[in-house]
C-alpha cells in the first residue's frame, strides 16, 4: 500500500517537474525575443511597437465623431521610435507608412484647429527632415474613405459552399502548386486582422523532398499519408511584435487567424490542405528548428499538408454538434 502511494506520488511529482519545464521553455523564449517590459533590443521590437502606435492614430482618424485634436503622446512616441530604428531595403516599407500615418494626422490637426502651433511645427520640422525620396507611391496610410456597394456580394448557399466544402485532404494528385499561387495564397492570409496591425505571422513553404520529409516526421501526425503531400506550410508567429505580459498567448491567437484564413484561401483557388497539428514537445521544437526552416524567435503554430486535389477522393466525414449547440445569443 505504502509502495504504491509512493510510486504515485513520484509519478506525480515528475509530470508537475515536467509541466515546469514546458512553461519555463516558453517563459524562456518570450523573455528573449519578445518585449514585454517596452525595453526594445533590436528594430523588429521597435518596428512592432511602431506599428501599434501608428494603428493608434490611424484609429482615432477613422471615429464616426471625429476626434478634434489627439494622440500628441502617440506622435511623440512615434517620432522617437522612428528616430531609434535602422531602416533597410526590407523595412523601407514602414519608413514610407510612418510618413503616410502622420501626414494624414497632420491633415486632420489642420483641418479640426485646436492644436498648440509648438506641436504642429515639432511635427512639421520631423515630416520636412525624414522625408525620403524614393518613397512609394502604393503604399497607404491614415484612413481609407470605402463604400459599401464595393464590397463583393455572395449568397448565402455561395458563401455557405466555399466554407463547407472544405474538409482536410489526405490524398492528393501528382504535381505542384505553382509558386504564384503559393505567394497569393500567403498575401490573402496576410490580409487578415492582426491585434494592433503588426500582422506577426509568415509562412515557410517547403517543396517534396528531404527537407519535408524531416519536416513531417517530426511532427508526426501524417503516418499513411506523408508521400501523398506536395507543399509542406509551416506557419510560425514571431515573438519579437509582442510587446506586454498579458500578450504571452497573443501568437496562438495570431497564429491561428493566419493559419485558418490561408488553409481558405487554398480552399478557394481548388487546392487540397489538412492542417498538422503542432501540440509539440520541447524536442519537436528543437528538432524543427534544427532544420534551418525556422528561427529562434518565431513560435510554429502548425504545418499544413499542400497539394493538388484528386478528381475523385475521399475525407473524413468529421461530423459536427449540431446548431443549437453552437451558438447561444443573450439579449
Ligand atoms: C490545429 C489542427 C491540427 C490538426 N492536426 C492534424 C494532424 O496532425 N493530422 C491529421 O491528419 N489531421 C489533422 N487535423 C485535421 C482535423 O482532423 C480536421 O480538421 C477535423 O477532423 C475536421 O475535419 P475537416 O477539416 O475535414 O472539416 C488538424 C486540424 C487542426 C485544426
Amino acid at each position: 500500500m505504502l509502495l504504491k502511494y509512493i510510486k504515485r506520488a513520484r509519478h506525480l511529482a515528475r509530470f508537475e517537474l515536467r509541466m515546469l519545464q514546458v512553461y519555463l521553455f516558453d517563459y524562456r523564449r518570450y523573455r528573449k525575443h519578445a518585449a514585454p517590459n517596452r525595453r526594445f533590443s533590436n528594430d523588429l521590437q521597435r518596428g512592432a511597437f511602431l506599428l501599434m502606435v501608428l494603428h493608434s492614430i490611424e484609429k482615432g482618424l477613422t471615429m464616426a465623431v471625429p476626434r478634434g485634436f489627439f494622440g500628441r503622446d502617440k506622435a511623440e512616441l512615434i517620432m522617437k521610435t522612428y528616430r531609434a530604428m535602422q531602416f533597410d531595403e526590407g523595412s523601407r516599407w514602414l519608413h514610407c507608412y510612418t510618413f503616410r500615418v502622420l501626414e494624414a494626422y497632420q491633415r486632420h490637426l489642420l483641418e479640426h484647429g485646436e492644436t498648440p502651433q509648438t506641436f504642429l511645427d515639432s511635427l512639421n520640422r520631423f515630416l520636412e527632415t525624414h522625408k525620403d525620396e524614393h518613397e512609394s507611391p502604393d503604399i497607404e496610410g491614415g484612413a481609407l474613405s470605402l463604400r459599401a456597394v464595393q464590397s463583393p456580394r455572395f449568397t448565402d448557399s455561395q458563401l455557405s459552399a466555399l466554407f463547407e466544402t472544405r474538409h482536410s485532404t489526405r490524398m492528393f494528385r501528382e504535381g505542384t502548386i505553382p509558386k504564384q499561387h503559393l505567394l497569393l495564397a500567403a498575401r490573402m492570409a496576410h490580409s487578415g486582422p492582426a491585434a494592433c496591425n503588426r500582422h506577426p505571422c509568415r509562412v515557410h513553404y517547403i517543396n517534396k523532398g528531404p527537407l519535408m520529409k524531416r519536416a513531417l516526421e517530426i511532427q508526426g501526425g501524417n503516418t499513411g499519408f506523408e508521400s501523398e503531400i506536395a507543399h509542406v506550410a509551416v506557419v510560425t508567429c514571431d515573438l519579437s511584435s509582442f510587446l506586454d505580459l498579458s500578450e504571452r498567448n497573443q501568437p496562438w491567437v495570431e497564429g491561428g487567424l493566419f493559419a485558418m484564413s490561408l488553409v481558405l484561401a487554398f480552399h478557394a483557388m481548388g487546392y487540397g490542405t489538412c492542417c498538422l497539428n503542432w501540440a509539440a514537445t520541447i524536442e519537436q521544437d528543437q528538432a524543427i528548428r534544427a532544420t534551418g526552416v525556422v528561427e529562434d524567435r518565431h513560435c510554429v503554430i502548425m504545418l499544413i499538408g499542400l497539394g493538388l486535389l484528386r478528381d475523385d477522393y475521399v475525407a473524413a466525414a468529421s461530423t459536427r454538434a449540431p446548431e443549437d449547440q453552437l451558438a447561444t445569443f443573450h439579449d
